[in-house]
């Protein structure tokens, strides 16, 4: 590499480089964990109220500081600064230029409030006080809300069986009326899904993962698997199901006690791209909270292909005709929403791999379609299904899969947090794997970036690493906790190799570093020793089940090792002495 570049190609190459060194600088990580009762230091507030500043709010009549900042200095909205600073030495200065004042603007506000913030904005970029007032009236209510959540006095009144006040459950930065917390959360009204705001949110998104897949396969994807979810459709009013019927080209009808329980059809040309056959596969959470709404997808489902509309603008009725060709019956071919067995829930693929019962990957790909064929909907007589069990319909949909997704709704839970994200978008990948004979492209999308951000799996599971697993902030964070921390390192470890095993995602250089930066460096090795030698034993143990199963290429000296230290710390373990 590097010889046949020209000076563009280069200097092009240096920008993408630096933007995603900007991409995990600028990404917001938990930095402990939460401590029940306790706030965070001034640094972690300046994140979020940065964060939470840098949405246009439309229904609170404000917008993004970061726009404002960029509309008062006369640069282009601050959506193209994002977009062409990755080609453009001038746009990423002035991308720096706007972001290095929000984070001067957010600081000023902290440290002298928000008159002086405002009047820093209306000297340095010409940002109208009566604009960036609003921003700040909302930092405001942030932080008088962090400063009034009591969590301690609200568990102990519930725990006396007091009253105790009702909020919203979402993410902050995705809805700060969540604040105070240590409130009773309450969860939604299912048939307010998807509201209009996760509605219009979707459309950006969808069109954002597709035109990925076009730019990396040559053409959209004809079907797709989706995850969704329960809490995340909470959090976000339904962000994931406005996805689902915007593939489709459907949008929800509300009828006269304003439920949205019809769907109407979007127009091709309003459109301007053939429909997706959607498979979706639901949370045990989501099939209990949204049962209205997954009628509504199925009914989605079968307006969409009973359209009289050539195959080629709309992949959905051209696969349910295919199928009806091949002898099903139309409410056979049109089946797309499953999840558990009634009372059921989980994919138990997480357990599978966490205690490493799999011989080979398609195991783990065959567990998730046995625990989620359960059919839901109605059929053509308007008779539920209730979860019908249908392993053939739902692996006859998944063979035609080329892509699957998820969203990712919130800073503190990503893929490599929790198991979830792998048994459920992992578990999906490798059933479609098995059936459609070629792994699908994976891709997440981002609601906490600016823009409509989609990455692929892999992208993902790198950011991660980068901005977690191997960031010594985040680690740091963890460990000042104890015991405790040691073993959420460990588990970011696991579920990293969740991602080798559902989806084949993890680069070699991830479990070098994590060797490197745990088990290879002496000092780091004796703390976790100390602080928890059993999730010690386990990061070992799952580093060597990585590279026994062929999912990491080690050198032989950091395997050597790494054995050596599994052997010692078992011996530890089982006070066995030299
Ligand atoms: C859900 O919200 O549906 C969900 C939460 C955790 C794990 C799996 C699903
Ligand atoms: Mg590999």
């Amino acid at each position: 590499m590097g010889r046949n570049l020209t000076d563009a190609e280069r200097e092009r190459r240096v920008l993408a480089l630096y933007e995603q060194l900007l991409e995990i600088e600028g990404r917001l990580i938990p930095t402990g964990l939460h401590v029940f009762g306790r706030r965070g230091g001034t640094g972690e507030r300046a994140d979020l109220l940065r964060l939470v500043a840098s949405f246009d709010r439309p229904e609170r009549g404000l917008r993004a500081l970061p726009e404002l900042i960029a509309a008062g200095l006369g640069l282009p909205a601050y959506q193209t600064l994002l977009t062409e600073s990755a080609a453009s030495e001038r746009r990423l200065a002035e991308r720096e230029r706007v972001e290095g004042l929000a984070r001067a603007a957010t600081a000023e506000f902290l440290a002298a409030g928000a008159e002086r913030a405002a009047a820093l904005l209306a000297a340095a970029a010409g940002v109208p006080a009566a604009e960036s007032g609003k921003v700040f009236a909302l930092m405001l209510e942030v932080e008088r809300g962090l400063e009034g959540s009591d969590e301690l006095g609200a568990l102990a009144r519930a725990l006396r069986g007091e009253y105790v006040e009702p909020g919203p459950g979402a993410d902050i930065v995705q809805n700060p009326e969540i604040l105070p917390t240590g409130r009773n959360t309450y969860a939604v009204n299912p048939y307010h899904i998807p509201s209009p705001a996760a509605f219009a949110r979707a459309e950006p998104m969808v069109a954002a993962l597709l035109e990925r897949h076009r730019r990396e396969a040559g053409h959209y994807p004809e079907t797709m698997a989706m995850v969704l979810w329960g809490l995340d459709n909470i959090k976000t009013q339904g962000d994931g199901v406005a996805q689902a019927l915007w593939l489709m080209g459907a949008r929800p009808r509300r009828d006269n006690l304003n439920r949205a329980t019809e769907v109407e059809i979007i127009p091709p040309e309003r459109l301007g791209r053939p429909r997706i056959d959607v498979v979706l596969t639901v949370s045990g959470i989501f099939r209990d909270l949204f049962g209205a709404t997954m009628e509504l997808l199925d009914k989605a489902v079968r307006r969409v292909a009973a359209l009289d509309e050539p195959g080629e603008l709309n992949c959905l009725r051209r696969h349910v005709l295919e199928q009806i060709g091949e002898g099903a019956s139309f409410d056979e071919a049109a089946t797309r929403v499953f999840s558990n067995a009634a009372g059921n829930y989980g994919t138990n693929v997480n357990f599978m791999v966490m205690d490493g019962q799999w011989e080979e990957a398609r195991a783990l790909g065959e567990l998730f379609v046995t625990r989620k064929c359960f059919a839901y909907g109605r059929d053509a007589t308007g008779r539920r299904l209730e979860g019908r069990e249908a392993p053939a319909l739902m692996g006859r949909a998944l063979a035609r899969v080329e892509a699957t997704y998820q969203n990712i709704d919130t800073a503190e839970i990503g893929i490599t947090d929790v198991d979830h994200y792998f048994e459920y978008l992992g578990g999906v990948s490798r059933a479609v794997e098995t059936r459609a004979g070629a792994r699908p492209r994976i891709y997440l999308g981002d609601a906490l970036a600016p823009g409509a951000k989609v990455r692929t799996l892999e992208e993902t599971v790198r950011l991660e690493t980068r901005t977690k697993t191997l960031n010594p902030k985040w680690y740091e964070g963890m460990l000042r906790h104890g015991f405790r921390g040691v073993a959420e390192i460990e588990h970011h470890v696991t579920n990293t190799f969740g991602w080798s095993a559902t989806a084949d995602a993890v680069d070699d250089w991830i479990y070098d570093d994590v060797a490197r930066t745990y088990v290879l460096d002496e000092t780091m090795l004796g703390r976790l020793r100390v602080l928890n030698p059993d999730s010690t034993r386990s990061l070992v143990g799952r580093l060597l089940e990585a590279a026994g199963r062929g999912l990491w290429a080690a050198e032989a000296g950091v395997l050597e090792r790494l054995r050596e230290t599994y052997a010692g710390l078992e011996d530890e373990l089982e006070g066995v002495t030299a």
